[in-house]
């Protein structure tokens, strides 16, 4: 078969999974919403987007666009000036930062700045006493989100003898343990080589099997691609794409718009001659997803 014929052969012999609305309910809508820093231009401009309970979405865009501060609006570290909030369909304007956190749990980018004990099962146990849990059930809870974050070996280690990777699962198993819905990750894997970067996706995948809804901020593209089925592309404080990664990769005209870095894979797409970005980008993930599987 000459070379051009297998391209396509290999091309075509997936259907191109097309993102599609999911069945589940919202879990939160933020309708007609506006903020600005005091003594600054309007940050976030009219937005309206409507996150699923149990989707993993991505949030993109340049720097400086407001992702991180849309992320403090769904926390409620920020209140916004104008439009609604609404978590599982009631208005949360004036949630108070501790029923907000109940819902969302807020995983900063550096583990370093969320830890304030030393052994690691204190960490994981200390948003716990501030609640109304007896302490066999925060023992209890706390033992259950060290399996699942895969520290409880680790339970009596001091958090300075963990490698990063364990830190970032422990900073997200303090929040987990306190049980929200939904888990907003800004850059969670910003400064992470490939390896530990696989790890905690795969370990964010099992914990959206659970039901978990995760929002990750990033400016990977490939993150977005490769472990996401929906990004939303953030520009001048608006949204101006809601759409599957392969088709925003696709989109030259949007990726420039919104100053994103270009995918090396659709520069191969252009040098192998082939058409179709939006197919060539789906085939290519969907390979790589399949070796790294392979690899487990
Ligand atoms: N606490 C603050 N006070 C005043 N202005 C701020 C504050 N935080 C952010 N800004 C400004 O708001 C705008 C949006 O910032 P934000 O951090 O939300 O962007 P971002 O998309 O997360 O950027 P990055 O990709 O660099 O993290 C920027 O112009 C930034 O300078
Ligand atoms: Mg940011």
């Amino acid at each position: 078969m000459r070379k051009l014929e297998r391209k396509k052969a290999w091309l075509n012999d997936i259907p191109v999974a097309k993102y599609e609305q999911p069945i589940h309910s919202p879990i939160l809508e933020i309708q007609n919403v506006s903020f600005g820093y005091p003594d600054k231009q309007a940050t976030l401009n009219n937005v309206n987007l409507t996150i699923h309970r149990g989707e993993m979405v991505s949030i993109v865009g340049a720097n400086g666009t407001g992702k991180s501060t849309l992320g403090k609006l769904i926390c409620g570290f920020e209140k916004p000036i104008s439009g609604t909030l609404l978590f599982n369909g009631k208005n949360g304007n004036n949630d108070s930062l501790k029923m907000r956190g109940e819902q969302v749990g807020f995983v900063l980018q550096n583990p370093n700045q969320m830890f304030s004990k030393h052994i690691v099962q204190e960490e994981v146990g200390l948003g716990l006493l501030h609640k109304e849990v007896s302490p066999d059930e925060v023992k209890l809870r706390v033992e259950q989100t060290l399996k699942v974050c895969g520290l409880y070996p680790f339970r009596n280690w001091p958090i300075s003898a963990l490698s990063y990777g364990q830190k970032k699962r422990l900073s997200i198993a303090a929040i987990l343990v306190m049980e929200p819905s939904i888990l907003l990750l800004d850059e969670p894997t910003a400064g992470q080589d490939y390896k530990h970067t696989t790890e905690l996706m795969t370990f964010l995948e099992s914990l959206q099997t659970q039901g978990i809804t995760i929002i990750l901020i990033t400016h990977d593209m490939h993150l977005m691609t490769e472990y996401t089925k929906r990004a939303i592309v953030l520009s001048g404080g608006q949204i101006i794409a809601d759409d599957s990664p392969a088709k925003i990769l696709a989109n030259t005209e949007l990726i420039e718009r919104a100053n994103l870095k270009q995918s090396s894979l659709h520069a191969l797409a252009t040098t192998l001659h082939i058409t179709d970005h939006e197919r060539f980008v789906e085939k290519f993930i969907q390979f790589d997803r399949e070796v790294r599987l392979n690899e487990q």
